[in-house]
């Protein structure tokens, strides 16, 4: 059993419509509604590797009702703290002629202070039943920023091992906590560094700070181009997905973090974690939506990953990539598609 944090549930609607234009009226082609969030993305890619997962984290209104039947349909077990406000609402609306994106993602809910505490309270309840602990994302209004350093000593306490992705002040709080393996993409890590970074060299020297400022593992992920993990007992790898057709890569990373985790709790070592979590990374990539990509996807992607030392690999040609610190646009919280 595997215990995932998504403090950030919410309801994820896509809208596909003809000739989107501001001030007309439309009637949706097609529409899509999903549980969503980081955390509920990890949870269902778990899925795909048998491996069994209790989602925790806030959920309100009548989006409650709906994000906890979906979960329960996915196979996947339910255990949020209900709230008084209601959970957010995240609407992408596709132009289909252009496929064109608009996002409109609610602010979401104010979570009280003894709410939180109740999560506080459930997560050692949780850990127990759990092999390892996966925190993902972003926290709604309300939620102290030392949340998820709090969750890792917890785990720490409980003797489990916590994965975790988040970013900026959630992270960098979270740091000297020293969590067993962090999983963050290159701007990410760009902006954790405080700099720019040439991937994968600057990437690798940025893993390495984490690694010595306590972080047991640190794995950066760059898209098409790869990633690269470094781990306190000094491993440094590199992998490379195979060629998949690219139906929209969002939440590859959240499949990713999937993989390591479920390779993880089977007891395999660095490689193996990196090998299934590229194979999960572009199993996302070849299927429509935030992880609902299906074991024989990731079947069919683990034979052509390749896992090699960064030496080695840098003795090949790496595809470069570069952060392009300030410059990127920020990928939504909610699992919208492309
Ligand atoms: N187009 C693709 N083809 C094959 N593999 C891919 C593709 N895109 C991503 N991947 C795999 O998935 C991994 C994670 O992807 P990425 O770096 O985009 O994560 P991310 O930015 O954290 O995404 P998100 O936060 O939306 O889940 C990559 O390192 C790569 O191995
Ligand atoms: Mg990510």
């Amino acid at each position: 059993m595997i215990v995932v944090l998504c403090a950030n549930a919410g309801i994820d609607r896509t809208y596909e419509v003809d000739n989107f234009a501001v001030g007309h009226y439309h009637h949706p082609r097609h529409y899509r509604v999903a549980a969503g969030g980081k955390g509920i993305n990890v949870a269902r890619a778990l899925r795909a590797f048998g491996a069994r997962a209790v989602v925790t984290g806030f959920v309100g209104g009548l989006a409650a009702q709906f994000i906890q039947r979906q979960l329960l349909e996915a196979g996947l077990q339910p255990a949020f703290v209900p709230i008084g406000e209601e959970s957010r609402v995240c609407i992408n609306i596709i132009d289909v002629q252009s496929r064109a994106q608009t996002q409109v993602d609610e602010v979401g809910p104010l979570v009280t202070p003894s709410e939180v505490d109740v999560l506080r309270r459930r997560w050692p309840r949780l850990l127990a039943k759990a092999n390892l602990a996966v925190i993902s994302g972003s926290v709604p209004r309300g939620v102290p920023l030392d949340l998820y350093a709090e969750l890792v000593e917890l785990a720490h306490e409980a003797g489990k091992p916590v994965l975790l992705d988040a970013r900026d002040d959630l992270l960098r709080r979270a740091l000297p906590a020293r969590p067993d393996l962090v999983k963050i993409n290159i701007h990410e890590l760009e902006r954790v560094a405080g700099r720019p970074l040439i991937f994968p060299t600057g990437a690798r020297e940025a893993l390495k700070e984490l690694v010595a400022s306590g972080v047991g593992t640190a794995i950066v992920t760059a898209g098409r181009a790869g990633s690269l993990g470094v781990s306190a007992a000094g491993l440094e790898l590199w992998a490379e997905p195979p060629e998949v057709p690219n139906l929209g890569a969002v939440g590859s990373g959240d499949a990713y973090l999937a993989g390591v985790a479920a390779a993880m709790a089977a007891g395999r070592g660095l490689e193996e974690q990196m090998r299934w979590g590229t194979a999960a990374g572009a199993a996302n990539a070849m299927t429509l939506g935030a992880c609902l990509f299906e074991r024989t996807h990731v079947q069919e992607c683990l034979p052509g990953v390749k896992v090699m030392s960064f030496a080695e690999a840098a003795g090949q040609q790496i595809q470069p990539a570069q952060g392009q610190m300030g410059l990127t646009a920020e990928r939504s919280e909610s699992s919208a598609e492309p």
